[in-house]
């Protein structure tokens, strides 16, 4: 049975779904330079219009009241907001924006969670080394402390940064999401540091100034995938899988829940990986600093951002090239029976997240748990019928379920990404993941809800009249 105060979400990120990339004195983000590079995005594609989210947050309002929801996942997009990255300079309007759909969302009766930072740098913070940057903790810090003081009066959950695995690694090492960098096994670590420490420092602002008065809950958005030996039993395929999800899920998680660094076999793994192909430049995984705020216990919840699964065995490497892969050795791979929906990477597992809720709940002490993000995707034809992403919703929200009432894990909340069809990266508008169609052909972009969305609006009553009888 699911807790009656239980949230019931939908997500969304401002990138994805605002558009209006120069309006009312936006400034740049990197994901509005990268789209605007040949080759980057699927058929060039790009964000500058999106689902127009800026001009018609009504009709997402629509949507969203049409689906019952208690919550709203939504992202600020920093550059409309502070559009040099700076608090020096404050964007009156992207304000007013933000104000009215936070508003709009407590006028009827749903919580908005607010994530600060999905993917969408201000462009002229990467000029100055981005995420790479040291000194990006203290600028993201201020950018945090004007969002708690503009709208931690009405906003009581907070993420800081969404799944910074993917802006390390794809941002960065992979150079598949933006700023487009390829520096293999050295810059993922470095942002990803970075990151922990902006996360670290947001959150003690909140935690000294706001939570007094706010009294809300702040934590960062963590992707993880199961991951399970590929050969039960196997002690290498065991090894490997340990190696893998602590090079994933351990990265973030460790250091925050943990121990306040990372864990012990990622760091060997580096070192003894620079110390094989005779790299001389120190750990490539940076240490935290004495001097600065604690990293351990700067989350007031586990965000879980959980789509698939993986069989894990050793390797998967890139030669003698430093590269992310070979210091971890541990090659992905998917299960025959498991079968894929949409885009390549997502096999359909249900059960795995109820396993991977019971991992969570076992190795890092029993945490409130939010499921931030978790869905289907759709390509090829439009299909407004998508009886297998409803029958992936009842599924999985029944493992949720089981999590809890079997497992006894805490979970309080369950997002399904995303409300809309939307604007998917680097594979632009081809994969759609919305509980509502977007029609992109359309000039005023309407909205139609998919069966999935009519299927999860069900799901949703049904709990919330069940929670109501008891
Ligand atoms: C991201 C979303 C994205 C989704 C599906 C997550 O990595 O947070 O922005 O749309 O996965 O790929």
């Amino acid at each position: 049975m699911f807790p009656c105060d239980f949230a019931w979400g939908a997500g969304t990120a401002a990138y994805q779904i605002e558009g209006g990339w120069q309006a009312d004195g936006k400034g740049p983000s990197i994901w509005d330079t990268f789209c605007h590079e040949k080759g980057r995005v699927f058929k060039e594609q790009n964000g500058d219009v999106a689902c127009n989210s800026y001009e018609l947050w009504e009709k997402d309002l629509e949507c969203i009241q049409q689906l019952g929801l208690t919550h709203y996942r939504l992202s600020l997009s920093w550059a409309r907001l502070l559009p040099n990255g700076t608090t020096q300079h404050v964007n009156q309007k992207g304000v007013q924006y933000y104000n009215k759909v936070i508003d709009d969302l407590l006028a009827c009766n749903v919580s908005p969670m607010v994530t600060l930072y999905h993917f969408d740098l201000p462009q002229a913070l990467q000029d100055q080394g981005g995420w790479k940057s040291p000194g990006i903790a203290t600028v993201f810090d201020s950018y945090a402390k004007f969002c708690f003081q503009t709208f931690g009066d009405r906003v009581k959950l907070w993420i800081t940064i969404n799944e910074p695995y993917v802006c390390a690694k794809l941002g960065h090492e992979d150079g598949i999401h933006a700023p487009g960098l390829k520096e293999p096994g050295i810059a993922a670590y470095l942002v990803g540091h970075n990151m922990l420490r902006a996360h670290a420092m947001a959150w003690h602002s909140y935690n000294s100034f706001y939570r007094p008065k706010q009294r809300g809950a702040v934590s960062l958005a963590i992707n993880s995938d199961w991951l399970e030996p590929l050969r039960p039993g196997c002690n290498e395929d065991i090894a490997a899988t340990e190696r893998d999800l602590a090079f994933t899920l351990g990265w973030f998680a460790w250091p925050v829940f943990v121990t306040g660094d990372y864990p012990e076999i990622m760091r060997s793994a580096i070192d003894s990986q620079s110390k094989q192909l005779g790299y001389s430049g120190g750990s490539r995984l940076p240490r935290f600093s004495q001097d600065e705020p604690a990293i351990l216990g700067t989350a007031d919840f586990f965000a879980l951002n959980h789509y698939t699964s993986r069989k894990v065995k050793p390797g998967g490497g890139c030669g003698q090239m430093l590269c992310m892969k070979s210091d971890r050795d541990a090659e992905e791979v998917l299960d025959p029976s498991w079968s894929i929906c949409g885009v390549s990477w997502l096999a359909v597992v249900p059960h795995g997240l109820r396993k991977l809720l019971k991992y969570i709940k076992d190795t890092f002490n029993n945490p409130a748990v939010y499921i931030t993000e978790n869905g289907f995707s759709q390509v090829g034809p439009l299909q407004i019928e998508d009886v297998q992403r409803c029958e992936f919703y009842k599924d999985t929200i029944s493992e949720v379920a089981k999590a809890i009432e079997e497992d006894g894990v805490n979970v309080r909340g369950y997002f399904a990404w995303s409300l809309l069809d939307n604007f998917e990266w680097a594979d632009g508008f081809s994969v759609r993941f919305g509980l509502f169609h977007v029609d992109f052909s359309d000039p005023k972009l309407s909205r139609t809800k998919y069966w999935s969305g009519q299927e999860y609006a069900k799901i949703i009553m049904k709990y919330k009249r069940a929670t109501d009888v008891q």
